[in-house]
């Protein structure tokens, strides 16, 4: 069966469109619309995954952080103790902590190594 779009569909079709917003939409917007999404950016830019992975697993020398809530993430990030590098709210603002925190509460818990097959031979 074809499906042949009415007019009306059309018209409730393009104002929708025009709904979501004007084309060129600010990029803060987008932060908005997926914290998560945006999170991930910011915790790849800032050089998190070097050290932590790309969904925040872990190494053999460093944390798994996944859920890792914001205000001990920020807390973390502004102390120079410990063996991570220390970032000023200059070099990484609380705004982009909290997207940080939106990003690690939508991954997965890492599973501990006993529970991986290959590595608890
Ligand atoms: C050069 C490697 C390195 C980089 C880059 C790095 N970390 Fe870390 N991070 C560590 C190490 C090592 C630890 C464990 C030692 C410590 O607590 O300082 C740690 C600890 C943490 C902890 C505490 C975990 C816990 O269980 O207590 C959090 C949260 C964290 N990092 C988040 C981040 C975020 C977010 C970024 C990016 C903005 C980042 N780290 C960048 C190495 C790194």
């Amino acid at each position: 069966m074809r499906i042949k779009p009415s007019g009306w569909a059309l018209a409730g079709l393009a104002a929708a469109l025009c709904a979501l917003g004007p084309a060129g939409a600010r990029a803060e917007d987008a932060s908005v619309q997926d914290p998560a999404a945006a999170g991930r950016a910011v915790y790849l830019d800032y050089g998190c995954a070097q050290c932590h992975g790309t969904v925040a697993q872990g190494s053999i020398s460093t944390p798994a952080i996944p859920g890792f809530p914001l205000r001990p993430l920020v807390a973390k990030l502004r102390s120079k103790t410990g063996g991570m590098p220390f970032y000023s709210e200059k070099v990484l603002s609380d705004e982009n902590a909290a997207l940080i925190a939106a990003y690690l509460a939508a991954l997965p818990p890492s599973r501990p190594a006993s529970e991986i097959p290959a590595l608890s031979r």
